[in-house]
């Protein structure tokens, strides 16, 4: 049993976040304890991001904090895991000599004993040579690097083998696991569509689909320790697709299936029939083979690869979401083509009116709440580009959209082949408008919902409450376990501690819909129903006011 105390920070997405998890699962496994407090911990950890320089920026600022508790603490072990890893490599390290271990997404499987063999060696240095600033760990490294070098000379399918042990080791008892009722299950690895301005397809790799029997498993044992709400992750998620009985070996490896692109999406294959499961029979199984989870969501669509059959799925199946995140990226159709995204506005537009003539229910209390992505400021965006970007925002009425500038990334198409030549101040102006189009949308969205009846899934505190009662606010979803940029463990939620007591008469939840909109519920602190007992529960409430993106409700 090892018996370090860790601390581990995650950047970046919701397939980081889980891979978080799973390491902490895996870890924990073997021993570890985990610490919010890095003063506290033996090995550091930072599973990092790279699609946009920013996410970088802030490791590379932590990476220099700890730094200097290093110097104060030799025999602290230092990983950086994830994109920057995978991408970076050694360069990282030349950088950063503080740290000890790299580790990409693809091999996290490996981690534990990355981390064995830098503390081993460590010590082992620490005890015969005294440690100098210039030649301190320069072993330790070596061992712990060989994860990232085994990566770029392994094969995919070795790859894809261990990231499914990775997955499939995931400890899902109560105790020791998974942090509250709401869990993402990966369901596809990887990224074949290379839009030129993406790191993922390099840092994550092929795309890859897990086994449909894998993924249900998971899902029941996780059903089974009392998560209620599954939320399917891939990068386009909507393009899954497994073939059964058809797995090649390469070296006595299993290969695990790559996904074929069918214009319009997945249809069932009239020569391989029921042997391929597609994102359509995954959906219906998971709702059908485990009743439990009360709610079934998925990220992120890839425009062109949503089918009707998939929709008609999603209509039938009163347990799956009304939400679906489809990243537009860009309305103009020159933008598209540059970034290499495979459709045009107007294939957009047709699948956003696909969805909502088949999703959007609002007549029995389901209207459909759609999200998008969109990038400002790609090179030679022109104010003509843009304004059509502003139209299609505002013909696809999304609940929220996450706008970003456009950041250049070592290694992608654009970067090497487009100068980024939109200057910042444009950028930004872009993106100021184009979030104030945004906010005047989502403030309409939500007043349309007043004196609407939802169930609402309770997360836990507020973020007000939660002010109200000192208790640290984070950023994060309170999904899972591990809140971005904070401090993880097993037990580290959003959810209420029960150690503060309220003196105020209400207590304020949050709590979400079925279309992922947030709704914050005031309910009586010393009512017959401890507003504890509420969370992980769904509860049918009334919107009574909108302000902005979160509504207010009351139980009824
Ligand atoms: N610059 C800006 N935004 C990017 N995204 C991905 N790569 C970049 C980049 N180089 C955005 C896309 C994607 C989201 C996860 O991040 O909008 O959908
Ligand atoms: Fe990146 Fe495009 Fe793949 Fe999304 S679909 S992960 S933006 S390459």
């Amino acid at each position: 049993m090892a018996s370090g105390s860790v601390y581990l920070e995650t950047f970046g997405c919701q397939m980081n976040e889980l891979d978080s998890e799973l390491v902490v699962g895996a870890l924990s496994a073997l021993g570890y304890r985990f610490t919010a407090d890095p003063a506290d911990a033996s090995v550091v950890l930072y599973n990092t991001c790279s699609v946009r320089e920013r996410a970088e920026q802030k490791v590379w600022s932590r990476l220099g904090e700890v730094a200097k508790a290093k110097a104060a603490r030799p025999e602290l072990v230092v990983g950086v895991l994830g994109c920057m890893a995978e991408r970076d490599g050694e360069a990282l390290i030349d950088r950063m000599p503080v740290v000890d271990i790299l580790c990409g997404p693809a091999e996290l499987d490996r981690l534990p004993e990355l981390i064995d063999n830098a503390a081993r060696t460590r010590s082992s240095l620490l005890s015969t040579e005294a440690p100098t600033r210039t030649t301190p760990a320069r072993s330790a490294r070596q061992v712990a690097l060989q994860g990232s070098a085994s990566r770029r000379s392994g094969t995919l399918a070795a790859a894809g083998d261990n990231l499914e042990m990775l997955d499939l080791s995931r400890s899902v008892s109560p105790v020791d696991g998974v942090g509250g009722t709401s869990a993402y299950v990966r369901i596809t690895r990887g990224c074949n569509k290379f839009c030129t301005y993406c790191v993922v397809p390099f840092t994550r790799g092929a795309e890859v689909h897990r086994p449909p029997e894998h993924i249900i498993d998971e899902c029941k044992r996780l059903a089974d320790a009392g998560v209620i709400e599954i939320t399917l992750l891939g990068q386009t998620v909507n393009h899954y697709r497994f073939e059964h009985g058809a797995a090649v070996t390469v070296d006595g490896v299993t290969q695990p299936q790559k996904g074929r692109a069918f214009k319009g999406g997945h249809r069932r294959d009239p020569l391989s029939g029921q042997n391929t499961t597609t994102f359509a029979d995954l959906l219906k199984r998971i709702h059908d083979e485990v009743p439990a989870i009360q709610r079934l969501r998925f990220v992120t669509s890839y425009p062109r690869d949503f089918g009707d059959d998939i929709l008609d799925v999603i209509r039938e199946s009163p347990r799956l979401c009304r939400y679906i995140h489809i990243p537009a990226q860009s309305g103009s159709d020159r933008m598209l083509k540059m970034m290499n995204r495979g459709y045009t506005v107007a294939e957009y537009d047709d699948v956003v009116a696909r969805c909502r003539e088949k999703l959007d229910q609002r007549e029995i209390g389901r209207p459909l709440m759609l999200s998008g992505d969109i990038i400002v400021g790609f090179p030679t965006e022109t104010d003509e580009d843009f304004e059509k970007t502003i139209d299609l925002v505002r013909r696809s009425r999304y609940k929220n959209c996450f706008i970003f500038k456009y950041s250049p990334r070592p290694g992608t198409t654009a970067y090497d082949k487009i100068p980024d030549d939109v200057p910042e101040s444009v950028k930004r102006e872009r993106n100021n408008r184009l979030l104030a189009v945004q906010a005047e949308i989502s403030d309409e969205i939500s007043r349309e919902q007043i004196g609407r009846e939802f169930d609402i899934m309770i997360e836990g505190y507020s973020r007000t409450e939660r002010k109200r009662r000192g208790i640290d606010v984070k950023p994060g979803t309170g999904m899972v376990a591990i809140t971005i940029g904070g401090a993880s463990g097993p037990t580290e939620t959003n959810g209420p501690a029960p150690t503060q007591p309220s003196t105020a008469a209400t207590t304020q939840l949050a709590g979400r819909t079925d279309g992922d909109l947030i709704v914050h519920v005031e309910v009586p602190t010393n009512g017959p129903t401890p507003p504890e007992d509420l969370v992980g529960r769904i509860a049918r409430c009334r919107i009574t006011d909108a302000n902005g993106l979160s509504l207010a409700g009351e139980m009824i």
